[in-house]
């Protein structure tokens, strides 16, 4: 697990494998303590190599042997060496049988085989197949599997893997198989085995192509009553695929299983995708509708995965992206498309924009700052980043945004023709965009290969007698780790102009045609100036409409021009996005004045605009919710240079509150009529409805009236769903009520005892406290030490430890370094026990340099403590980079 000194792998070092796998058979012979495993592998040389050595990879396995073409090598006939094993100048075809012997009740790590709650589960992605058995365990080799499963009966009563169950049986003493095969070629990264007690929600399913299906969730026993959404999800992920990209599924089985350890959120192996159990479980009662939302989107982004990473695959790691940022436009696709309206699109669209902005923005400017296909790693699992996916993902969307929804899909046909059951390139993808919509796309290879959240200043004229707009846009993207200098990307850049009455303007470019009243001009140089004609009035410029380019937009409109936004713009991103610009602004300058000691003031204005977004029900719930959230700490954070997290803090919470002042009536109003009638429905209109309600709530109980703190606490004991009591405990938790009101405190105990058995809602137990303002470092001590915590459940550790450090800015940059301490402890602690997860809470100083200087000192001293110990490769890039 410790290494003194890190290999960096570099994109560029990329050569073929030299030897080709045809098939792989697999035995296990399953044991908690000890589980034998036989692979047996045929190999064939790669004409494309000029090495006659076979390269396999492994780590933590007990070999016992290896026998080539009917030969047991001794220790002469191969090399090891850093988890390599090299033999030596191999004839064209070998078959090599490795014997090898693992111990899934040892590993913490919860990548290859371990154990959750007594059954066994894999992880092979991205290398953790070489913690199974010797092989080459890299994305372009790939083979077609059968897997023999063999365990003890009782105990694991469900054998699955991969593909189709072939055969089962009965052995001696009590023992039991199953034969799995899968036909279709696939790399190591995809294999998956699930052994355990285990029961199932299952449906057949009939495909476009009138083929049925046979569909399963594979669950605990006691979570059985929580798979009904993502069965329900699951169909909705088949169908969407068929009619928007025309792709079918082409197993006769697919299978989910929850697992409640598992460090990422789901796994998208072929036919067996395993999920982390908070995206599968729910109803109504542990659930929330983020947490159906969140389940819809998952479900679908793995299913998805099958035609977009599983048929067509990597290369190589560095091409990460291809798959994942793809997928993630494709799930935000669907679950966009199932909202079924136009401002549930643009909801779903404010949300995704919100998630990259104030967690990909950040890393892009940080340490940790890398390409959408970075050129090196240390270790790979560091690079499951959100710039992989989101970034990725809003780089899939500008080919769309660029040649529309046809253009689109024809490029994705062409990729599929070209490269499907190949292991391929980011620019394999590009290239069949190109090639299908006639364009050549080489500027555009730059969002792959640039680092960095490029800049756009937009300055306009508006000549009153010549009737033109002019419009001058420039890029400029900062410096990042290892790239100096950028060249200008080619940028979609959607506009519209709205009229002295909020219409949309018609748009005419100067020389060229009508276009409509939204169009995309075309950045491709450091500057560029676009003319428009026949502008009848001096207009009000909707920019960057839709978020059409991942960029920060540098546009300076006065308070007048936003507010004619907020309330008029056609574009609903827009529309939000003008809100958030208005309170940015006043957060900017109220944490200046709470730096400076001055008084802190809101002007009317403002508020009153607050107002009628409030109070105009013609606009949708949840559109109303995202735009009177105001932007986070972390987001005022991204507009500073120097970060001071309790300033910021202060700034804000005086906003809420007087803002829950001046608009006291009308949320009180929101909160009233928008009660949900009937049975609960996790549907986009009735959660809106309680988004706006919880919303409201939240904001009244930053008023310190008792009368409100009541109000909560009867919405709790109301409350037929997750989704309202959760909130109303939050926000008594989060507000002063909790102190001044016995009632309040007991509901914590009571939320505890009821939910004692649900450990995805003793999840939310944890980390509505570790979130809270008043939870300072004694409380999190505190809640550490309760018998439910422990570091071994990745779901667990992070809702309290990543709770305070990642989302409880107040606290966790506490004056006396006291933050910091627990978190440097805790990171070594968890270090030894899960490297992937600790490597992810290592990241919660990536911005320390930002800090202000009292801050910068313990955080500094923090890092440099946790730096001398001896850490998990994934730790250690982590920390060296953040340090240097
Ligand atoms: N491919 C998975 C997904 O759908 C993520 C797996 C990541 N696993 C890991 N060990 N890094 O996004
Ligand atoms: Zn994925």
């Amino acid at each position: 697990m410790t290494s003194s000194s890190s290999i960096t792998i570099y994109r560029q070092d990329y050569t073929v494998p030299p030897f080709l796998v045809d098939h792989i058979d697999l035995t296990f012979d399953l044991g908690p303590s000890v589980t034998q495993v036989k692979a047996t592998t045929r190999l064939r040389h790669n004409p494309e190599s000029e090495s006659h050595d076979i390269v396999l990879y492994g780590e933590a396995l007990e070999l016992v042997k290896i026998v080539m073409n009917g030969k047991t090598l001794a220790k002469s006939d191969y090399a090891t060496d850093n988890g390599e094993l090299r033999i030596a100048n191999v004839p064209d075809d070998v078959t090599l049988v490795v014997d090898t012997l693992i111990h899934p009740d040892q590993n913490t790590s919860l990548m290859g085989l371990y154990l959750s709650n007594g059954n066994f589960f894999t992880q092979c992605e991205a290398e953790g197949f070489r913690k199974i058995t010797w092989y080459p365990d890299r994305p372009d080799v790939m083979a077609t599997y059968t897997v023999t499963i063999r365990a003890d009966k009782e105990k694991y009563p469900v054998l699955l893997s991969n593909g189709n169950l072939v055969e089962t049986g009965d052995l001696p003493n009590n023992r039991h198989y199953a034969v799995w095969d899968d036909p279709f070629r696939k790399p190591s990264y995809l294999f998956a085995l699930v052994a355990g007690n285990l029961v199932c929600r299952e449906e057949t399913f009939k495909l476009a192509d009138g083929r049925d299906v046979l569909l399963q969730v594979w669950v605990e026993k006691n979570n059985l009553d929580k798979t009904a959404h993502a069965m329900e999800s699951l169909k909705h992920s088949i169908r969407w695929d068929e009619s928007r990209f025309g792709l079918e599924l082409d197993l006769d089985r697919f299978m989910i299983v929850a697992v409640s350890d598992f460090n990422m959120g789901a796994m998208e192996n072929k036919g067996l995708n395993i999920f982390n159990t908070r995206y599968i479980l729910a109803n109504p009662r542990v659930a929330t509708d983020t947490d159906y939302a969140n389940i819809e989107s998952v479900v679908g982004h793995e299913y998805f995965h099958n035609w977009t990473g599983d048929r067509v695959t990597c290369r190589d790691w560095f091409q990460l992206s291809l798959k994942e940022g793809l997928t993630v436009f494709r799930d935000q696709e669907f679950s966009a498309d199932l909202t079924g309206s136009d401002s549930g699109r643009a909801v779903k669209r404010i949300e995704d924009v919100r998630t990259l902005r104030q967690l990909q923005f950040p890393e892009d400017a940080g340490p940790m700052a890398h390409p959408v296909r970075p050129d090196a790693y240390q270790e790979i699992n560091n690079f499951y980043t959100v710039t992989v996916y989101e970034k990725g993902a809003e780089v899939v969307r500008m080919y769309q945004t660029l040649f529309g929804r046809d253009g689109f899909r024809k490029g994705m046909d062409l990729y599929f023709s070209r490269h499907d059951g190949n292991a391929v390139t980011c620019n394999d993808f590009l290239a069949a965009m190109a090639d299908a919509n006639g364009r050549d796309l080489s500027q555009f290879e730059r969002w792959y290969s640039q680092a960095g959240t490029p800049r756009v200043r937009l300055e306009s004229h508006y000549d009153e007698k010549e009737r033109t707009l002019t419009v001058s846009l420039s890029q400029f993207c900062p410096p990042t780790p290892g790239q100096t200098e950028k060249q200008p990307f080619l940028i979609p850049f959607a506009i519209g102009l709205l009229d002295s009455k909020g219409n949309d303007m018609p748009l005419r470019l100067k020389g060229g045609k009508d276009s409509g009243t939204s169009c995309i001009l075309e950045l491709s140089d450091a500057s560029q100036t676009f003319t428009f004609v026949d502008v009848a009035e001096k207009p009000v410029i909707s920019a960057l409409r839709n978020f059409s380019a991942p960029v920060i937009l540098e546009y300076e409109q006065s308070d007048d021009e936003l507010l004619h936004l907020l309330s008029h713009d056609s574009d609903h991103f827009n529309r939000w996005e003008a809100g958030q610009r208005l309170a940015a602004r006043r957060l900017v300058s109220l944490t200046k004045a709470v730096q400076d000691g001055q008084p802190l003031t809101l002007d009317t204005a403002f508020a009153d605009a607050f107002r009628t977004v409030l109070s105009d029900t013609s606009l949708d719930a949840a559109l109303r919710e995202l735009a009177l959230t105001l932007p986070s700490e972390m987001m005022v954070a991204e507009r500073l240079d120097e970060i001071d997290p309790h300033a910021i803090h202060q700034a804000r919470q005086f906003m809420r509150r007087t803002l829950a002042e001046k608009l006291e009536k009308e949320w009180r109003d929101a909160w009233d009529r928008n009660r949900t009638e009937g049975t609960y429905r996790p549907v986009p209109s009735d959660a809106g409805k309680r988004a706006l309600k919880n919303l409201a709530l939240s904001y009244l109980l930053a008023l310190d009236n008792p009368v409100y703190c009541q109000m909560a606490i009867e919405q709790y004991n109301r409350a037929d769903n997750m989704t309202d009591r959760l909130a109303a405990l939050t926000s008594l938790v989060h507000s002063g009520c909790m102190n001044r009101h016995p009632e309040a405190k007991a509901l914590l105990d009571d939320f505890y005892r009821e939910f004692e058995n649900e450990a995805l809602v003793i999840d939310k137990w944890f980390s509505l406290q570790a979130t809270s303002p008043h939870a300072g470092i004694e409380t999190i001590t505190t809640l550490m030490e309760h018998p439910a915590f422990t570091l071994k459940n990745p779901n667990r550790a992070r809702s309290l430890i990543f709770g305070f450090c990642h989302n409880n800015m107040a606290q966790f940059h506490a004056a006396d370094g006291s933050g910091y301490e627990f978190w440097s402890k805790n990171l070594i602690e968890l270090d030894r026990i899960n490297p992937q997860v600790a490597a992810r809470l290592a990241r919660c100083m990536d911005q320390w340099k930002r800090y202000i200087p009292s801050l910068r000192k313990p955080a500094e001293q923090a890092l440099r403590h946790v730096s001398e110990q001896p850490l998990s490769r994934d730790t250690r890039e982590i920390i060296e980079k953040t340090l240097s």
